[in-house]
């Protein structure tokens, strides 16, 4: 499973990439706005810290303007991969794109249907958003496993983005239902380090080896 940092701060992704686990980025408005820099700018930035695909969203909502972002994004970087909202316009500039050999996510994705449609326009990577779902009372998991499901059934090479991660456990069942990239907040990263097992163990093998060799019985 890829790990992608679902975030456009350049302080996290440069702590994430320093683990050397950290495959990608998304980026969406909300996270490019809370930076206060200019789209073309963040990710020519987050390109340089992050090897790997960095999503990069169009902010407009016609296919022929989608298109024109499109191409645009794409040339700030080889590993931009650019992402189009899954609206009748945005399908529509997800095709013409992949058809001039421009990888695209298609995000906002609350159906297994319109997962198969961006399937059926060459997309890159589908991002169906967990969290999200769950948040309005729906089992967003289910919608991972439906979409891997039905990708296999058909040979698809869409690849399945678990995306609105909240916490550890979407991650693992995201991973348990074949997602091929989760994409997580740096917190939900950091919290997957956490067990109390490993600081109490770790805790006790340095007393036991600083007592008998430093004669340090405080531990
Ligand atoms: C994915 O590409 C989106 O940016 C992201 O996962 C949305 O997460 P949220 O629902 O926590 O905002």
């Amino acid at each position: 499973m890829k790990f992608f940092l679902d975030t456009a701060n350049l302080e996290e992704l440069k702590l994430g990439a320093s683990y050397g686990i950290v495959d990608g980025v998304t980026t969406n408005p909300s996270l490019i706005a809370k930076e206060g820099r200019p789209i073309e700018e963040q990710v020519a930035r987050i390109c340089e810290i992050v090897d790997g695909d960095v999503s990069a969203e169009v902010v407009s909502t016609e296919a022929p303007a989608m298109i024109a972002e499109g191409l645009k994004l794409a040339k700030i970087h080889k590993n931009i991969v650019v992402k189009c909202p899954l609206t009748r316009d945005g399908i529509k500039a997800t095709s013409a794109l992949a058809k001039e050999g421009i990888r695209v996510n298609v995000t906002l994705c609350f159906s297994a249907g319109q997962a198969l449609l961006a399937a059926k326009a060459g997309a890159y990577i589908i991002s169906p958003f967990v969290g999200r779902l769950d948040d309005i009372g729906s089992e967003g998991m289910d919608l991972i496993r439906s979409i891997v499901v039905i990708y296999q059934n058909y040979g698809f090479k869409t690849q399945v983005l678990a995306a609105s991660l909240r916490g550890p456990m979407h991650v693992i069942d995201s991973a348990l239902a074949g997602a091929h990239i989760g994409t997580m907040p740096f917190k939900v990263l950091d919290a997957l380090f956490n067990h109390p097992l490993t600081d109490r163990g770790l805790e006790q093998f340095m007393k036991d080896y600083n007592k008998a060799f430093h004669g340090n019985t405080a531990g």
